[in-house]
């Protein structure tokens, strides 16, 4: 099945196949101008840019009509498995408790855990669907989603089957990921080591003999799980050769970056603190063999909950690449669009609308180790695109907040 898509007046991101860029590489933008796409059974069989050498045999030919194309966004970090807002809890914040106060007492993830324990898997799954389908109305065409809002054996493999059923029903790629440790239950709170003994005899042997995830992460942070019981839990999780992404880094300066490099992480998400040696552990991990711990900002997380934006302006001057997520979840990010993601890391981070863009798209996919399946417009590669009529969309998306700027997302060649 063969496929055109012409009259493109511009096509961003048609990198090689298996780019991503570190430094000052972000700002550099490849273009393609009055192009057009063949795609051949969901993937690009040639991209040009000449009337004349536009493949002339009879095909489908889609018109569209001089509108822009970017690669469809990547969502690297996703908690789209939840039962409920919590809005009681925003409005406490709103009245000036903090984050970590509210979750001491009982609230943030305990509180998500209790809501979706008692939610049905159809019910999860609907909820869950409905988020799915705002993201790729808004561009996003390949997501990754956690686990983390069970907490108990039965609910954590609830999640993990609600993710797996979605990745049945949709053609655009979902990675799942199991975040057991995310916080420790009530009925755990004297007796941590029994809760990581769960996860590690209880639910990671069924998670691995039913092929539930694709990584596991820990929520390594002040407050939450030490460095000493993340490594416990990702030595465990690398004898299964389950790749991890960790949570870092958030709350405090405790030693997430680090063990994520030890423990040769695919990437390090959150980072709003990070100082020296966070930054000297991430160029270490660039200078190994593994390929490296890919930064993560979740900037909608800072600005839900007013907490410094991760220094990524800074990894950038390091020579490090840098990849952007929603981390949409219920307590700290409630947000779906990458595109506010790209407009928050501009102005908040000062990151450049190019620099942005490749953040959420071929860094993002190399956060996920995907980058020669998406991100880039190439030969070889999904043909997973974006259609916007915003001109210069690379400076436009980021710059008209707030608005949807994307007129279709096509997923292996299809609208969807
Ligand atoms: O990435 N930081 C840990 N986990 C989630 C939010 C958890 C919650 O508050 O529900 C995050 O921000
Ligand atoms: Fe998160």
């Amino acid at each position: 099945m063969k496929k055109l898509f012409y009259n493109i007046s511009k096509l961003y991101g048609t990198n090689h196949r298996g780019t991503f860029k570190s430094g000052a590489e972000m700002q550099q933008l490849n273009v393609v101008d009055n192009a057009w796409i063949l795609v051949e059974n969901g993937i690009i069989a040639a991209i040009g840019n000449a009337e004349a050498e536009m493949p002339s045999e009879v095909m489908e030919r889609v018109d569209l009509s001089g509108a822009e194309v970017l690669p469809g966004f990547v969502d690297s970090h996703t908690h789209i498995v939840f039962a409920a807002p919590r809005h009681e809890e925003f409005a406490m914040r709103l009245a000036g408790a903090s984050y970590e106060e509210i979750a001491a007492n009982g609230g943030g993830i305990l509180n998500s855990a209790r809501k979706l324990q008692a939610m049905s898997e159809d019910e999860l799954y609907e909820q869950a669907e409905a988020r799915l389908k705002l993201m790729l109305a808004h561009g996003t065409t390949t997501v990754e989603i956690k686990s983390g809002y069970g907490l108990t054996v039965d609910a954590e493999l609830k999640i993990l089957r609600v993710v797996k059923r979605l990745k049945q029903h949709y053609t655009c790629i979902i990675k799942s990921t199991f975040l057991g440790a995310h916080a420790f239950p009530v009925e755990y709170k004297n007796n941590q080591q029994g809760y990581i003994d769960l996860i590690i005899n209880e639910m990671l042997p069924v998670i691995v003999q039913e092929q539930l995830a694709d990584h596991i992460d820990v929520f390594c942070d002040k407050g939450f799980f030490t460095v000493e019981q993340t490594a416990q839990i990702l030595t465990e999780a690398s004898k299964y050769g389950i790749p991890a992404k960790i949570h870092a880094n958030e709350l405090g300066l405790t030693g997430g970056v680090q063990v994520a490099v030890e423990h040769e992480a695919w990437s390090a998400d959150h980072l709003e603190h990070c100082e020296e040696n966070e930054i000297a552990a991430f160029k270490h991990g660039f200078s190994q063999n593994y390929g490296g711990t890919m930064p993560v900002g979740l900037p909608g997380t800072s600005y839900f909950l007013g907490i410094p934006y991760a220094p990524t302006k800074r990894f950038m001057e390091n020579g490090l690449p840098v990849a952007l997520a929603t981390d949409f979840n219920p307590g700290s990010s409630p947000l779906c669009s990458l595109q506010t993601i790209w407009a928050l890391a501009c102005t908040q981070m000062k990151m450049m609308p190019v620099e942005a863009f490749h953040a959420i798209t071929c860094n993002a996919a190399r956060a996920l180790r995907l980058e020669n399946e998406v991100g880039s417009l190439a030969v070889g590669m999904r043909a997973d695109f974006v259609v916007t009529k915003t001109k210069e969309a690379i400076k436009g998306i980021p710059y008209f907040m707030g608005q949807n700027h994307i007129e279709a997302t096509f997923v292996l060649g299809e609208r969807i």
